[in-house]
């Protein structure tokens, strides 16, 4: 049996065409939350809208610095690992329910398999960085997005036996999710003109949890508006900062986080995007929109070689300079290999494979 671990946003994502696999093919599965996200804005409406089965086990562990919500992942999810006896724990991307699901299976000798292995940001500031140099190294089955995946783990010294290039299942998830998204017009409800606005989310701890950082950031957006109209679905994290400094942005929509047909839908129809997310940066690419990566650094290199995103960094003039650029010269791209819609088969016909070698 594999017991499938989701925590937190983009988790649910880069799960739902997994689980929906995994059941389609009736493999006996056990599908735990942490509820590391638990509001109804940064879970509830994703399991609605995603299509995601009832979890069978909920962690229920909530928010916490990164020790506490670390260490309370680990000990909430041992008695679970103790009792149902997975044969494999898979879990997805670099959150940090990813890398206490993963420690704690391997610390029992339960296998783990690692959804959107590889990525390097090779930045060690950043918590996605730490947690996903880890949970590489403790998993036994490997699933890397794009060929730099390969190419890092090949350089940690991990054996390319145990790596399997099969795509990007966010990118299943949005193939799915893109005839509803479109049709939603999400633009609408907020009074933008279809590909005439800039979306933009902010919600790194080196991004927002430093007032002068977060300050430029907003610095940039105001310009930005005297341009285009400029919408900004704020995750908590932003919005608390916001409170606290007193910061308003003008001209800019300000608004609370987004289910993901409405942001989807609102990213489909927008002449550029800036964020400092990881999933966007591939999401935007798939749908050929023009992005700024408002980060020194990015961990899916693709995107920029291939796809539409271009690194901005931090400082307001250079930012504002590519923004420009890239209105005035929209980026061409093209979609990577393998992001297909079909990254989700692959991935479970290699975990068939395996099962099977087992018995
Ligand atoms: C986490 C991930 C990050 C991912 C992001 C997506 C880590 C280290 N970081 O960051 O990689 O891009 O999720 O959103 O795991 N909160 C709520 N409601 C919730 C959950 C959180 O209001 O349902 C607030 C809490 O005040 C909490 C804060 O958001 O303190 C941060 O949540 P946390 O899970 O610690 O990290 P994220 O910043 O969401």
């Amino acid at each position: 049996m594999i017991c499938t671990v989701v925590g937190a946003r983009p988790n649910f994502v880069k799960m739902a065409p997994i689980l929906h696999e995994l059941q389609r093919r009736g493999l006996p599965h056990l599908f735990v939350h942490t509820g590391q996200h638990y509001d109804q804005a940064m879970s509830g409406v994703f399991f609605d809208e995603l299509s995601l089965p009832q979890p069978d086990v909920s962690l229920g562990v909530g928010s916490g610095s990164h020790a506490w919500q670390t260490a309370g992942v680990m000990t909430a999810f041992e008695p679970v690992l103790l009792e149902r006896k997975p044969d494999l724990v898979l879990v997805a991307g670099d959150v940090n329910s990813t890398l206490a699901c993963a420690l704690t299976a391997a610390k029992l000798h339960i296998p783990v398999g690692h959804v959107e292995s590889g990525l390097r940001s090779f930045d060690r500031r950043m918590p996605e960085e730490l947690n996903r140099v880890l949970t590489d190294h403790l998993a036994e089955l490997l699933f890397v997005t794009e060929p730099s995946g390969e190419e890092n783990l090949a350089a940690e010294g991990i054996d390319l036996a145990r790596v399997h290039f099969v795509g990007n299942t966010m990118i299943d998830t949005l193939e799915r999710a893109l005839p509803a998204a479109r049709k939603l017009a999400a633009w609408e409800r907020f009074n933008l003109p279809r590909g005439g606005y800039a979306l933009t989310t902010l919600h790194r701890p080196a991004n927002v949890d430093d007032r002068a950082a977060f300050a430029g950031f907003l610095s940039v957006l105001e310009s930005l508006a005297g341009e285009l109209p400029v919408l900004f679905p704020a995750h908590p994290r932003s919005l608390r900062r916001l409170e606290t400094w007193g910061l308003a942005p003008q001209e800019v929509q300000l608004i609370p986080p987004l289910g993901y047909l409405e942001f989807l839908s609102l990213m489909s129809g927008a002449r550029l995007v800036l964020t400092d997310s990881g999933g966007i940066q591939e999401e935007t690419t798939a749908l050929g929109v023009p992005c700024l990566t408002l980060r020194e650094n990015t961990e899916r290199p693709v995107t920029i070689s291939q796809g539409t995103n271009r690194l901005a960094g931090t400082d307001p003039e250079p930012i504002l300079q590519a923004a420009a650029e890239t209105l005035a010269d929209p980026p061409a791209g093209r979609r990577p290999e393998r992001w297909d819609g079909n990254a989700a088969v692959r991935l479970v016909d290699v975990l068939a494979e395996w099962l099977a070698r087992r018995v």
